[in-house]
Formats: structure tokens, C-alpha cells, sequence
């Protein structure tokens, strides 16, 4: 039985290489594209979340537009990481396909209802939507069979302070409200996506892909590439979305750990730092399942395999 995923999403680079991934896999039946702000505006977000359905022939799939910006902080975008257009290098078609009529907070609260327990929440982005929608309507929580977050990190360093990642710190609180909740929790945190770094060789294995996605991913990830190696002297790219996505077909290819999980939302230099009680000093029942250890090489192959097929 395929899968039932609201992908929530700010593309963005490596939004988009999960975007590729989960219309490459039968697995999945793409529910919806539910935008929120994030890597640029929601705006920019869902102008490429519709050229992406375009591009890739998910014509059936609603693109509903979200939150424009978190629920207390000002707005933070990344476009030094991303570009101002938010795919790079790379250019699409404009879009001839429409937002969908219902906003995105509307949209996932009327496909829990429609399908109750079979509903994955995959968010990449800032859980503004998340947060907004169970709010909303909080017997959505109970019906909402999963949510897998690309976010935070246990041990790695930042990559927007050197205590948060960029998704939980541009809304910290919409986070705490999703953690809270009382989901089935899936937390894929840097501490992994770090790890899968997408270099020049990967583009070289893309060879037998059509030209098209090829020049796509050669493109968006080339200016992924130049951000990571300028900012962070690293050699390649943190394909972070892709990997969260990866997993709700390849579970396999990580190794979860229970944790209780904390975000803190007061800290002068802290702020949206993630936090795992290693030792139960809490005593608290675990509110996560963290991604703690990757399969690299076989998140990589399976990436490009599926690629291949678009
Ligand atoms: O920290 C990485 C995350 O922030 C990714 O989801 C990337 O797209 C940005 O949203
Ligand atoms: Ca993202």
C-alpha cells in the first residue's frame, strides 16, 4: 500500500532534489505540497513548488500556499544559500499550473479528515503550517498518522548559530508546538544529513538521467555547492531534504534512537537549540525518534537509482 505524504516544503535547493525523489518513488502517493517561508518567501516558495509540479508532471498534486512568515520571530530567509530565486543556478518554466484554491493550513487539516491514520506529514521547511493547522483544529493530532522532520541537530554544530539548524530556528516555536504535540516523531537531524554530501562525482553518476533533470540538479546544486564551500569549507553539499524523504521509503537506510527531546526558546546565544536526554535525567517518556546514524553510500545510489527513472 503506497504511502500517503503531505510534503511541507520550502524550495529550495535540496526541497526540490526531495521533490525529484518522492515523484520518482511509487511508494509514495503525493497528497499535497503544502509551501511555507522559509529558504526565500512563501511566495518565491510556491512559485517553485509550482514549477516543480510542472516540471515534473505531478499534475494531480495540490500546491496550496502557507504561512508567509513564523509564528512570534521576524522573518529570516537564506537566499545567500539558496539564491534570491531559490533553486540556484537553475531555471524553470514558469508555472502554468495554479495554487490550489485552499490555503495550506485548510489543505492538511481536510486530508487528515479525508484519510485518518494513514496521513505522513513529511516537513522540510519551518513547521509554521504544522503548528497553525493543529491549532486550528488539534483533533487533527490523533488522526495524523506520522510526521518526519528534516531539523535541528544533536551533536553536529549549527548551521545558522552554532546551536540551531536553520529550519527550527526560523521558527522555534512552531517546532516546540509540533514536539510537543504527542506525534509519532521522526526527527532527521544534521547529525546525518551532514554526512550525505553530494559532490561533482554524484553529478557524473547522474549519466543515463534525462538531460533535463540532469541540468536541473547540475545547476540548482552547483550554487548549493559554491554556499557550502565559501561559508562552511565543506566540498560538495548537505543534501538535507532528500535524506528526511528518503527515509519514508528506505527506512533501512538510518538507524532511529528514542530520545526525550527539548528545544530551547529562551536563550540569549541558545535560542532553537535541539536537545536529546541522553542519560533520561528527566525521567520523561521519549517524544522522538532521532535519526542518529546514515548509510551514506546507500542513501546516494538509492538517490541517483530513482533519479534515473524520472
Ligand atoms: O538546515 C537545512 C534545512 O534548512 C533544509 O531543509 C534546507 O532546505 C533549509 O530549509
Ligand atoms: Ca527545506
Amino acid at each position: 500500500m503506497r504511502t500517503r505524504v503531505i510534503l511541507d516544503t520550502d524550495p529550495g535547493i535540496d526541497d526540490a532534489l526531495a521533490i525529484l525523489l518522492l515523484a520518482a518513488s511509487k511508494e509514495i502517493s503525493l497528497e499535497a505540497i503544502t509551501v511555507t517561508h522559509g529558504n526565500t518567501s512563501v511566495d518565491k516558495c510556491l512559485a517553485n513548488a509550482l514549477r516543480l509540479k510542472d516540471f515534473l508532471g505531478l499534475q494531480g498534486v495540490p500546491v496550496a500556499r502557507g504561512a508567509s512568515e513564523p509564528l512570534v520571530k521576524s522573518l529570516t530567509v537564506a537566499e545567500e544559500t539558496h539564491g534570491d530565486g531559490g533553486l540556484g543556478y537553475a531555471k524553470l518554466p514558469d508555472a502554468t499550473s495554479s495554487p490550489s484554491p485552499t490555503n495550506a493550513i485548510d489543505t492538511i487539516i481536510e486530508l487528515v479528515h479525508k484519510y485518518p491514520h494513514e496521513i505522513t506529514i513529511l516537513a522540510i521547511g519551518p513547521l509554521t503550517n504544522i503548528a497553525l493547522a493543529i491549532h486550528k483544529d488539534p483533533s487533527i493530532i490523533k488522526l495524523i498518522n506520522r510526521v518526519v522532520v528534516m531539523g535541528g541537530s544533536v551533536h553536529y554544530p549549527g548551521n545558522m548559530t552554532p546551536d540551531s539548524e536553520y529550519n527550527v530556528y526560523c521558527d522555534p516555536e512552531a517546532f516546540d508546538i509540533v514536539l510537543r504535540a504527542g506525534f509519532d516523531f521522526t526527527l532527521v537531524p544534521l547529525d546525518v544529513t551532514y554526512k550525505c554530501l553530494f559532490t561533482k562525482k554524484h553529478i557524473e553518476k547522474l549519466a543515463g538521467a534525462k538531460p533535463e533533470i540532469i541540468k536541473f540538479i547540475d545547476d540548482s546544486t552547483r550554487f548549493y555547492m559554491e554556499f557550502h564551500d565559501e561559508y562552511q569549507s565543506i566540498d560538495g553539499c548537505a543534501i538535507n531534504d532528500p535524506l528526511a524523504a528518503a527515509i519514508l521509503i528506505r527506512p533501512e537506510l538510518v538507524t532511529l534512537k528514542e530520545y526525550f527531546m527539548t528545544i530551547e526558546l529562551k536563550g540569549e546565544f541558545t535560542r532553537a537549540k535541539t536537545s536529546v536526554d541522553f542519560y533520561n535525567v528527566y525521567k520523561k517518556a521519549p517524544n522522538a525518534k532521532v535519526a542518529m546514524e546514515v548509510d551514506v553510500e546507500a542513501f546516494m545510489d538509492f538517490l541517483i537509482e530513482r533519479v534515473k527513472t524520472l
